[in-house]
């Protein structure tokens, strides 16, 4: 077990660089197994959550190596259509290779998928738009089982537009016969990505990033090399903290046009931001409270920056309601900011918030990975010695985030216990 050591109350100055978005490279190397040609992904971040889908390309039969910060995956030899369920269970994202395997085998056998505690979470999407391309599915004993010759384009209407289904629907159609709409499709950056790459590997999707998303099925595709987006769930993580710390941080390889939500509350609560090509710039003196902070799909203010927002409310003049939208039980970081101070009530899905001048330093456990953070950004905020228990949650999604914020300044050193 290791935990972070804080002394806080220091403010941020410098830079700090942000990695590949964990969002996009997840389905990416879910796609690299649409082709038996070599699959390049650049600027991989080595977080766990990317670890664990690589061991489940491992499962599969794939090669894959990091040379640099680039890993190579090769799936020529791919012949497994099953993904145990020890593997399945530690990331939610193992769902995207059922539609990259039926597409590859025609088969597939997953069991149930794990990841962040913060709600229901079902696959229910995923599973009938799979059944609507004509894949045939069982469920039994918590496993999955997929069959199908080749799937056939449908026009498949998502009841609410969630990212996962909409990338699995992509990821089963691509390869198959006929014409895939899906309606209602997510909007996330992530979707327009995993479509840039796809269509790099010689697919024929279009309208990413837009609530249609056209799929016209191809026979086959060739390996490709490509470079993710910037994380904006990072960068974000990186501008609050600077929101909260204080001081001056300049944030690159991040794009403002991503983070709109973000930056709007921001500036609303009188931070400073001056963003360019793939730099943002902050500075933050006082900070007023953003009064309303609801999360809903992209482009509006993501879930995964909800717990950080929630810790900066906390130290913000003024009261916030923050409306977590998106995942039921997304507040498990708050009893822990109660612990360093916090003035917070929790009704359903909202989170009332007394902002009060500064939090205090306690010993605080992260629940999931956003939570975490979250904590982490509550920590190096806050008046005194804190510590940050359950690293592992943290670890799914950041690399070297305690050195980063070492290199602004803060006081942060991880132990093993
Ligand atoms: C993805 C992100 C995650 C982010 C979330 C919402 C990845 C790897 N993860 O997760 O970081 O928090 O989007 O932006 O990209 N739903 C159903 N049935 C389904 C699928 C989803 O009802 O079959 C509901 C969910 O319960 C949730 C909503 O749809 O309320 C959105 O979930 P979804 O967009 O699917 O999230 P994920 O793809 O799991």
């Amino acid at each position: 077990m290791e935990k972070y050591i804080v002394k806080g109350g220091r403010p941020l100055y410098g830079e700090v660089n942000i990695q590949s978005a964990k969002n996009s490279v997840l389905p990416l190397l879910a796609a690299s197994v649409l082709t038996d040609e070599k699959v390049i992904i650049h600027r991989c971040p080595r977080i766990a959550d990317v670890l664990n889908m690589v061991q489940i390309l491992g499962e599969l039969g794939c090669k894959t190596s990091f040379q640099g910060d680039s890993l190579v995956i090769d799936s020529a030899d791919a012949a497994n259509h099953e993904i145990p369920s020890a593997l399945a269970k530690e990331l939610r994202s193992s769902v995207f290779m059922l539609g990259s395997v039926i597409a590859r085998f025609g088969r597939a056998r997953i069991a149930y998928p794990g990841g962040c505690d913060i709600g229901l979470r079902p696959i229910d999407l995923h599973l009938s738009g799979l059944r609507r391309l004509g894949v045939q599915i069982t469920e039994d004993g918590g496993y999955i089982d997929c069959t199908v010759e080749k799937t056939v384009g449908a026009d498949i209407l998502l009841d609410c537009p969630s990212v996962g289904a909409t990338e699995n629907i992509i990821l089963a159609a691509v390869k198959g016969k006929g014409r895939t709409v899906i309606r209602n499709a997510a909007k996330e950056p992530e979707i327009a990505d995993l479509q840039n790459f796809l269509n790099r590997m010689g697919a024929k999707v279009s309208g990413a990033g837009s609530a249609t998303v056209i799929v016209e099925g191809v026979g086959k595709l060739h390996g490709a090399e490509y470079t993710p987006i910037p994380d904006r769930i990072e960068a974000g993580t990186f501008l609050i903290a600077a929101a909260m710390c204080g001081g001056e941080l300049l944030v690159k390889n991040a794009l403002s046009e991503n983070l709109a939500a973000l930056l709007h509350k921001l500036r609303e609560i009188s931070c400073k931001i001056h963003a360019e090509n793939d730099k943002i710039y902050i500075s933050s003196k006082r900070r007023l409270s953003p009064k309303l902070i609801e999360t809903s799909p992209y482009p509006g203010f993501p879930t995964d920056l909800q717990a950080p927002a929630t810790a900066l409310a906390c130290i913000c003049e003024g009261s916030t309601v923050v409306v977590e939208n998106l995942f039921e039980t997304r507040f498990k970081h708050v009893p822990e900011l109660l612990r360093m101070g916090a003035d917070i009530t929790v009704r359903g899905r909202s989170a009332f918030i007394r902002g009060v001048p500064a939090l205090h330093g306690a010993d605080v456990y992260a629940g999931d990975l956003r939570g975490g953070a979250a904590l982490t950004l509550a920590a190096i905020a806050a008046e005194g010695e804190s510590t940050v228990s359950d690293l592992y949650h943290i670890d799914r999604g950041y690399t070297d985030f305690e050195q980063k914020l070492r290199g602004a300044g803060a006081d942060i050193r991880r132990i093993r216990v």
